[in-house]
């Protein structure tokens, strides 16, 4: 049976505010197909625009992709200039989209370790899209989890020896907010691509109560309709935050 909405099986009166996603594969899709890894990465940059554009037709409140680890700095340069370069067009390319669909673009990570020039992009769209009001895509840039947790430690640190808060005052609160994803809600539902099972230094705080799934699809192959699966599974769980069953 049809039903009213097109985003069948989902219920959109149920939807996870904040979906993060692990976005793994480019390289082995490109080996599939015979293909330079770095075709692998230009794909999976379609594949960001589709299911951006997805999060924002559904209504998801806050999309937070991994779309370069600190530990991605240590691949081959042409590899790491070609990330940077898609990500350079990205922004450029995306803009009107952006602005239009009401999008508020954020970035996590080490901004300052990236080229100049995505650098500039990135401020200048973040200014730009600052009041907006629909979807959040926050990107994870030069992001690395244990590194977000380290500097939230520092910039507590001088706030204590600067007499601005007291050390026996810290609590958990004080740890999210002194972190790059201060002001945002943990993410609801993380889900990685390209079948691996691990989290990879990726929001270690902030996934403590995540629903987790794994998708074997590479991330040049995921598309809106897995997108919506997944996000069906997520509402057939039952979340419990380490209470029992009520
Ligand atoms: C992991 O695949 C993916 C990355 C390291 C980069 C992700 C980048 C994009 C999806 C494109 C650019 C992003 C934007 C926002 C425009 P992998 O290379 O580790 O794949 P493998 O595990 O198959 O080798």
């Amino acid at each position: 049976m049809k039903s009213d909405n097109d985003f069948e099986p989902i219920d959109l009166s149920k939807l996870p505010l904040h979906v993060a996603i692990i976005m793994d594969g480019n390289g082995r899709w490109a080996k599939k197909k015979l293909k330079n890894r770095i075709e692998g990465h230009k794909k999976g940059a379609d594949t960001v625009r589709d299911i951006v554009t997805a999060a924002g037709e559904i209504g998801i409140g806050i999309l937070t992709l991994y779309a370069f680890s600190i530990e991605n700095w240590q691949r081959p340069k042409t590899e790491v200039n070609a990330l940077m370069k898609l990500l350079e067009n990205f922004f450029i390319s995306e803009k009107d989209n952006i602005v239009k669909n009401n999008v508020k673009l954020q970035v996590i990570g080490q901004v300052w370790r990236l080229p100049k020039n995505v650098q500039t992009l990135v401020k200048e769209l973040t200014a730009h899209t600052k009041e907006n009001t629909g979807l959040i895509l926050n990107l994870a840039l030069s992001y690395g989890g244990r590194e977000d947790i380290l500097s939230a430690f520092k910039k507590i640190i001088k706030k204590i020896d600067r007499n601005k808060l007291k050390a026996d005052e810290i609590n958990e609160g004080t740890i999210s907010s002194h972190l790059y994803t201060a002001g945002l809600s943990d993410p609801d539902l993380l889900i990685r691509t390209g079948g691996e099972m691990r989290v990879s230094n990726f929001l270690l705080w902030q996934i403590a109560y995540s629903e987790l799934y794994i998708s074997k699809i590479l991330w040049p192959d995921f598309n809106k309709e897995e997108f919506l699966e997944i996000i069906g599974e997520f509402q057939l769980r039952e979340r419990r935050f380490g209470r029992i069953a009520e």
